[in-house]
């Protein structure tokens, strides 16, 4: 019954992730997928998690369906987390939130829930993207494209290009884009070109969708949110995805949230409705464990100030090895300008290099990372950077 279907090829950072972890060779570098590893390696653990985890334990509740939107308090401490403590939108009560399956999950409700309010809507998406953006919202039956982003010459903002491409797109078309720590490019606006781009947004009637998987890895919690704080106070209505995969080490317990801000509470709540129809026409509701795990740790002040530090910690750690390489690079490739790998910023640098040079890095030094130039920078530690910067320096000679 199944024989015409296509053999799937697998996604490919997945993939290549596979294909590090079979590879006998030693020393081996992975630089693939977008995992948090602290300096032994390690996908951390938590602490302040970890305690989190203790005290659900042992208050032994029973694991009775949560509502389709998701944990009341959970939702609640996320909307604070992302749109700060006296965001006006929240105080009136104008932003639908549910629990969602990751960011992912977030994306897929939020592309259902876009094509159900407009169905002609089409999408547009940074250039080059996360690969899986383009899955998703085809997926959600919302057809997408291409806005200009990333300058190659530069290894820096394409603004220009953005903003033309933006003032192009027709009324209510659909924009995603990345408050921060873009994916694969490492490459963000600054505020003052964010708050151009809002007002473009505004000015042209487009809908905004933005996807923060990576809150507290750029500059910080607050700073990371800038666009999504100054959206909401300049009274647009749009989508906000929000994961803990990251900032929470917390990658399969599949925690995030989508918000929808409205212009009044009114349409907000219509807006749950339709959020929490989504929700229940694809897995029902969602489960409880991180949800619980991660309120316990947004709702108490100690647990709090702990994981702050956490994140602090590894944000400081990615910019340390962002550093390590730009510095060892000045020696060992003068001739190469290594200046992206410090104004990129959060767990992805866009190394600018070919698909050549990448096949070189993993055969003959077994360094892995994307096709398209892309490095997880947190797979890089004081045990292995030098390494990769002798192999780096071997390919860009
Ligand atoms: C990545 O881009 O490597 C991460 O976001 C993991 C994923 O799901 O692709």
């Amino acid at each position: 019954m199944f024989t015409h279907l296509e053999l799937y090829g697998g996604d490919p950072i997945f993939r290549l992730n596979e294909q590090y972890q079979a590879d006998a060779r030693q020393p081996k570098v992975n630089l693939t997928i977008g995992l948090y590893c602290d300096g032994n390696g390690r996908v951390p653990l938590l602490p302040s998690v970890l305690s989190a985890e203790q005290l659900c334990a042992q208050r032994k509740q029973p694991r009775t369906y949560l509502p389709m939107e998701g944990l009341a308090t959970y939702n609640d401490a996320v909307q604070r987390l992302v749109f700060g403590e006296d965001c006006p939108a929240l105080a009136e009560g104008r932003v639908a939130s549910i629990q969602t399956l990751g960011g992912t999950g977030a994306l897929k409700i939020g592309g259902d829930f876009l094509h159900l309010a407009y169905p002609d809507a089409e999408m547009w998406i940074s250039d080059p993207a996360w690969d899986n953006h383009h899955a998703i919202f085809q997926g959600a039956r919302v057809p997408t494209h291409s806005y200009r982003y990333y300058d190659a010459a530069t290894r820096g903002l394409d603004f220009e290009g953005l903003v033309a491409d933006l003032s192009a797109l027709p009324r209510h078309s659909i924009v995603l884009l990345h408050p921060c720590c873009h994916n694969p490019t490492g490459v963000d606006l600054t505020p003052a070109q964010w708050d151009q781009v809002i007002d473009l947004l505004q000015r042209q009637q487009l809908i905004p969708f933005l996807d923060m998987a990576y809150q507290g890895f750029g500059q910080g919690l607050a700073e990371d949110a800038y666009a999504v704080r100054a959206m909401a106070r300049a009274g647009l209505t749009f989508l906000v995805a929000n994961s803990f995969s990251k900032n929470f080490s917390y990658y399969s317990e599949r925690c995030g949230g989508l918000h929808i801000v409205c212009q009044n509470a009114a349409e907000a709540e219509r807006v749950l409705g339709q959020l929490r129809a989504a929700v229940r026409r694809v897995y029902s509701n969602p489960p409880v464990h991180g949800a619980q795990a991660i309120s316990e740790v947004l709702h108490s002040d100690g647990l709090f100030a702990q994981w702050q530090a956490e994140v602090g910690q590894m944000r400081q750690r990615i910019a340390t090895m962002r550093q390590a390489v730009y510095d060892q690079l000045q020696t060992k490739a003068p001739h190469y300008d290594a200046s992206h790998f410090i104004r990129q910023q959060g767990m992805f640098c866009y190394t600018g290099l070919s698909s050549e040079q990448v096949t070189r890095l993993r055969e003959e030094f077994a360094v892995y990372l994307l096709a398209s130039g892309r490095i997880s920078v947190p797979g890089l530690n004081t045990e292995n950077v030098s390494y990769f910067t002798d192999a780096l320096a071997e390919v860009v000679r």
